[in-house]
């Protein structure tokens, strides 16, 4: 943490000069452009931002659950990949104080949810800059496109935080898309007492005053809608797995003694599950994992946040293993595009079938046949499984569609190919987006088959596929 902000601190006084200099004789540069404030998302346009790249984002957060009242610090470290002379955060329903860029005050503007900066002098094209970033507010329960509760959701007793797809926003200044991965550091202080969980390695808790204050560092590389920090009545119990990674879980004070007897049951399946995964993906690809569960259940979904899945209520051992693959198809290889999405939970639910064949209780296969049991008339078939829309994001399609696709893939190309397809898409570099044709390109090649006609019929047509 001490060494971050000194490397802060050294990045921002090389900034200063390197800006100042060439800004001053401009000569031929590049004239000075205003960043875009889209992320190019087909079905977001609104969330992330043109003209730079996130690397880091340490965020000083301090929060009253009683009031609500969010008092906070973001430090943005990126480099301009265009030569700026503004640029935008998305940031909602929070209000901005005051805002530095290099270390000298810029003007800046807030208007529905972006927050546009202009800058003293431009950013040029390649340099490092820092954006200081005081605001705060009151938090609410903010909603997604459907209406589900997202993003930094207020309690009474803290905040569970489920980003996906661009609720990151809802809490902290943001390039908001999974395209912009960067490492984060956060400093949480909350009432004593309460307990402050974030993606990553606790490095120190230390309590004054009344107040408790929790530095966490997530350094893995990561896209804004897996970030967190959930507040609550938690107890965190820490171990490791026989192969020294270590797990932290949170879980909820207030859940009743059956709920923590059943999150225990199921938590401590987790080393076990990693270690089978492993067998099937490929190395584990982050430096620790655990579980935050959250007595409330408004939410009503789980979400894998990145090493630390979070879960409304008690989880079932199936869910915990869905959000454990996602830490290999999602966190580290991760979608451009959101109506990729069936790259996330088709995976993910196949990853369920793979634990539930290990357990004795389900098996890909029968998955699949379930899939295929559903008549050819139900509404379920007429999502298109690699391009769902906004709405239906999180439709049964993209989940069980997608998750029965990679059975018949297995089916059509056999096992070898399908488990070598599946390792090569798991050690895919976690800073190149993918996309469904990655994925084709890849099948095909791994196969020596010809697969556009399949992929078709299971991912872009809007009725049942033919049995494989
Ligand atoms: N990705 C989550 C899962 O593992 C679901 C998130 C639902 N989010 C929402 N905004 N409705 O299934
Ligand atoms: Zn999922």
């Amino acid at each position: 943490m001490r060494r971050l902000r000194v490397l802060l601190v050294a990045v921002l006084g090389c900034a200063v000069l390197l800006v100042a200099a060439p800004a001053a004789s401009a000569g031929g540069l590049p004239k000075p452009q205003p960043g875009s404030t889209s992320g190019g998302d087909q079905y977001f346009p609104a969330a992330g931002n043109g003209g730079y790249d996130v690397l880091h984002y340490d965020l000083t957060l301090d929060y009253t659950p009683a009031t609500r009242a969010l008092t906070a610090r973001a430090i943005v470290a990126a480099t301009a990949t265009s030569t700026l002379s503004s640029f935008s955060l998305d940031l909602r329903d929070l209000t901005v104080a005051k805002l530095t860029v290099n270390g000298l005050p810029a003007r800046f503007t807030q208007t529905g949810g972006e927050l546009v900066v202009t800058p003293r002098l431009p950013l040029l094209k390649g340099l490092p800059f820092i954006v200081v970033v005081d605001y705060g507010g009151t938090t609410g329960q903010p909603e997604d496109n459907t209406g589900a509760l997202y993003g930094w959701i207020s309690y009474d007793d803290g905040a569970f935080i489920g980003n996906e797809p661009e609720g990151a926003s809802t809490w902290y200044p943001v390039n908001d898309t999974p395209k912009d991965k960067a490492t984060y550091s956060f400093t949480v202080t909350v009432p004593q007492g309460t307990t402050a969980v974030a993606n990553g390695t606790l490095l120190s808790q230390s309590t004054r005053n009344g107040r408790t204050t929790s530095k966490w560092v997530a350094t893995d590389p990561m896209a804004s809608y897996l970030s967190m920090v959930a507040t609550g009545d938690y107890t965190i119990t820490r171990s490791r797995t026989a192969s020294g990674l270590p797990i932290l879980n949170a879980v909820d004070d207030d859940l009743s003694a059956e709920d923590k007897a059943a999150t225990a049951e199921v938590l401590a399946k987790q080393p076990e599950m990693i270690d089978f995964f492993q067998t099937r993906f490929g190395r584990y690809p982050f430096s620790s994992f655990g579980a935050v569960v959250d007595d409330d259940t408004d939410a009503g979904y789980a979400l894998e946040n990145q090493t630390r899945p979070i879960y409304s209520g008690a989880p079932d051992e199936s869910t915990v293993a869905h959000e454990l693959a996602h830490q290999w198809f999602g966190n580290k290889v991760t979608l451009g595009q959101w109506r990729d999405i069936w790259l996330n939970e088709g995976f993910a639910t196949y990853a369920e079938w793979l634990w539930g064949e290990h357990t004795g209780t389900d098996s890909p296969q029968a998955g699949y046949d379930f899939v295929m049991s559903i008549p050819a008339s139900s509404s379920f078939w007429t999502v298109p499984t690699a391009d769902p829309g906004p709405e239906d994001l999180f439709a049964a399609a993209t989940y069980y569609r997608g998750g029965a696709f990679l059975h018949a893939l297995r089916l059509t190309i056999g096992d070898d190919a399908f488990w070598t397809v599946i390792r090569q898409w798991a050690a895919r570099p976690s800073w190149v987006p993918v996309s469904t044709a990655d994925l084709l390109a890849l099948s095909e090649k791994v196969s020596g088959r010809q697969l556009d006609t399949l992929f078709d019929e299971w991912l872009y047509q809007p009725d049942k596929p033919a049995p494989v």
